[in-house]
C-alpha cells in the first residue's frame, strides 16, 4: 500500500516537473516571442541570470511589440546590439519580483529586477503599475506608456511569463520627464534655481510638480522671486527618502525636502498637496514617482485647505495673476505627452534616444555603451 502510494507521488512529481520548462523553453515554445527568442539568443549571460532567478514575473513582449519597438530610434539602436547594457536594463524592467499569476484586482506598484543606479533610483528595484481589469492586465510605465497583457499565464521553473504587446518604457529622470510631459515651466522654474541635477540625482523621492498653467497662475510674482524664494518653494515640492504612489497616499501630513510640511487631504478619488489638486498621479521617474497638480504650493501658506468643487488650481499666492511667467523659455519643446495613445506611445520610445543630444539626455544619451557594465551585471546583485 504504502509503496504504491509513494510509486504515485513520484509519478505525480515527474508529471509536475515535465510541466515546468524552464525559461528559455517557456519562451521558444511561444511563436508569438520568436523575436524575444532570437534577441535573447545574443545574450548569454544575461539569459544564463534571468534563468537562475526564482519567484519572478516576466513580461515578455510579443513579436507585435517588437516590431513597433524596433521601428523607434530607440529600438533600432538596439537592434544593432550595439548597446547590450541598455537592452538588458529594458529587459530587467520587464522582470516582475514575485510570481503573478494574475494580478488581483487592486491597482499595485510592482518592483522589477531594474535596481542598478545607472537606471534608476529606486530602493527595491523600479515599479511598473499594474491596473487589473476583469482578470486582464495593463501596465503603465514611463511617461504613462501603457502595455496590456495578452493571452494566458505560462508557468516556467521560476515563475510565470505574460505576454504583452508593447514593450514597457523605463522610466526616465524627472528633467526629462518633465520635459515629455510638457511641464515645461516646473523645469525653467528648476534650472533657473539650479536645481534640476540635484533632484534628478536623489533616491526614492515623490514630486508633485505644477502644470504649466499653475505657474502661469502666479505668473505676476515669477519675477520678483530670488533665487532663495524660489529654492524654497521648489523644495516644498519633494518628499526625499519615501516613494508615495497614489495607493500608499492618505490623509497625512508629509515633510518635504525644504523643511515645511504638505497636507494630503484624501477626497474620494481626488488628492490634494495643500490645496492643490493632483491632476495627473503616478507618472513613473527613474528616481521614484511624480503626481502633477493645479497649483503651485506655497511654504509660506501650508495651511492653504483644498476646495474640491473648484475645478482648477486656486493660488496659494497672495495677489497672484495669471500671465505668463517666463519660465519655459529656453526649455526643449516636448516630443512626445503623458497618458499616450497606442500611436504616441510608440512615439515616446522613440523619443528616449533620438534628442540624446539635447540640453537634458534622455536615457540613451545618459547612458554611456556597454562599457559602463560588465556584460550581465545587471542582475548581478538581485
Ligand atoms: C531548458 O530546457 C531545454 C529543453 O527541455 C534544454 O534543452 C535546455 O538545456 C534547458 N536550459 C537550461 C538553461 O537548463
Ligand atoms: C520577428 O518575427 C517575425 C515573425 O516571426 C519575423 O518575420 C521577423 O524577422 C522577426 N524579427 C526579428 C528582428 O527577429
Ligand atoms: C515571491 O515574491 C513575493 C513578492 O516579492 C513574496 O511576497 C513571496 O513571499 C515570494 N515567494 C516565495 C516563495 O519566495
Ligand atoms: C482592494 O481594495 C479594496 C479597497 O481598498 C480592499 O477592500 C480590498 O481588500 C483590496 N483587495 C485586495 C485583494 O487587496
Ligand atoms: C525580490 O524582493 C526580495 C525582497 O525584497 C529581494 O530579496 C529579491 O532580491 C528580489 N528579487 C528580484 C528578482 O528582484
Ligand atoms: C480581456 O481581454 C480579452 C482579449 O484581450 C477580451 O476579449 C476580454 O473582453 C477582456 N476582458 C475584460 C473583462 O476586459
Ligand atoms: C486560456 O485559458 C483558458 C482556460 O484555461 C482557455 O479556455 C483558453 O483557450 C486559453 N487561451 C489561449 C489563448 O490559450
Ligand atoms: C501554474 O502554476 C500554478 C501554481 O503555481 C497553478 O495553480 C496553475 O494551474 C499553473 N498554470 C498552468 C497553466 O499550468
Ligand atoms: C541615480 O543617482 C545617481 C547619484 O546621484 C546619479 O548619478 C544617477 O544618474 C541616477 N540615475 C538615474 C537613472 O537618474
Ligand atoms: C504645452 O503647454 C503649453 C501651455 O503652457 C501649450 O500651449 C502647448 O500646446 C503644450 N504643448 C503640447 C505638446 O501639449
Ligand atoms: C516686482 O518688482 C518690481 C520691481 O522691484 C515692482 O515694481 C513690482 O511691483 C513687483 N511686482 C509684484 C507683483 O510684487
Ligand atoms: C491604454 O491605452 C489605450 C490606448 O492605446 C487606452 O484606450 C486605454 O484606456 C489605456 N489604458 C489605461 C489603463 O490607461
Amino acid at each position: 500500500m504504502q509503496f504504491k502510494n509513494l510509486a504515485l507521488a513520484a509519478i505525480v512529481a515527474t508529471a509536475t516537473a515535465q510541466e515546468q520548462q524552464n525559461l528559455t523553453a517557456a519562451l521558444s515554445s511561444n511563436p508569438e516571442l520568436s523575436n524575444l527568442t532570437s534577441f535573447l539568443g545574443a545574450l548569454p549571460d544575461f539569459v544564463g541570470q534571468l534563468s537562475q532567478l526564482q519567484n519572478v514575473t516576466l513580461l515578455a513582449p510579443n513579436n507585435e511589440a517588437f516590431a513597433e519597438f524596433l521601428n523607434s530610434s530607440a529600438g533600432s539602436g538596439l537592434a544593432s546590439g550595439s548597446d547590450s547594457a541598455l537592452i538588458q536594463a529594458i529587459l530587467s524592467y520587464h522582470v516582475l519580483n514575485g510570481t503573478y499569476e494574475s494580478f488581483g484586482e487592486n491597482v499595485t506598484f510592482v518592483p522589477t529586477a531594474l535596481q542598478p543606479p545607472q537606471f534608476a533610483n529606486v530602493t527595491g528595484g523600479q515599479r511598473v503599475e499594474v491596473i487589473p481589469s476583469g482578470g486582464n492586465a495593463t501596465f503603465l510605465s514611463g511617461l504613462l506608456a501603457n502595455s496590456t497583457a495578452v493571452g494566458n499565464a505560462t508557468n516556467f521553473t521560476g515563475g510565470v511569463v505574460h505576454v504583452i504587446d508593447r514593450f514597457l518604457v523605463v522610466p526616465q529622470n524627472i528633467s526629462e520627464t518633465a520635459i515629455q510631459a510638457n511641464l515645461t515651466s516646473a523645469v525653467g522654474a528648476l534650472l533657473k534655481a539650479d536645481l534640476a541635477t540635484t533632484l534628478d540625482g536623489l533616491s526614492d523621492v515623490t514630486v508633485f510638480v505644477p502644470d504649466n498653467a499653475a505657474f502661469r497662475a502666479i505668473g505676476n510674482l515669477v519675477g520678483n522671486l530670488t533665487t532663495e524664494n524660489l529654492t524654497s518653494i521648489l523644495t516644498y515640492h519633494v518628499v526625499n527618502g519615501t516613494v508615495a504612489y497614489s495607493t500608499d497616499l492618505s490623509n497625512t501630513s508629509i515633510p518635504t525636502l525644504g523643511g515645511g510640511n504638505v497636507t494630503i487631504t484624501v477626497d474620494g478619488d481626488s488628492v490634494f498637496v495643500n490645496s492643490a489638486r493632483v491632476t495627473v498621479p503616478n507618472v513613473l521617474v527613474a528616481n521614484g514617482v511624480v503626481h502633477v497638480i493645479d497649483s503651485v504650493l506655497n511654504p509660506a501658506n501650508s495651511t492653504a485647505e483644498p476646495n474640491p468643487s473648484e475645478s482648477s488650481g486656486v493660488p496659494a499666492f497672495a495677489g497672484a495673476q495669471d500671465q505668463d511667467d517666463g519660465l519655459a523659455s529656453g526649455v526643449p519643446t516636448p516630443t512626445a505627452s503623458l497618458n499616450p495613445t497606442s500611436e504616441a506611445s510608440a512615439a515616446a520610445t522613440a523619443t528616449s534616444s533620438s534628442s540624446s543630444g539635447g540640453a537634458m539626455p534622455m536615457i540613451t544619451g545618459a547612458i554611456a555603451p556597454a562599457a559602463l557594465f560588465g556584460a550581465g551585471a545587471i542582475l548581478a546583485n538581485l
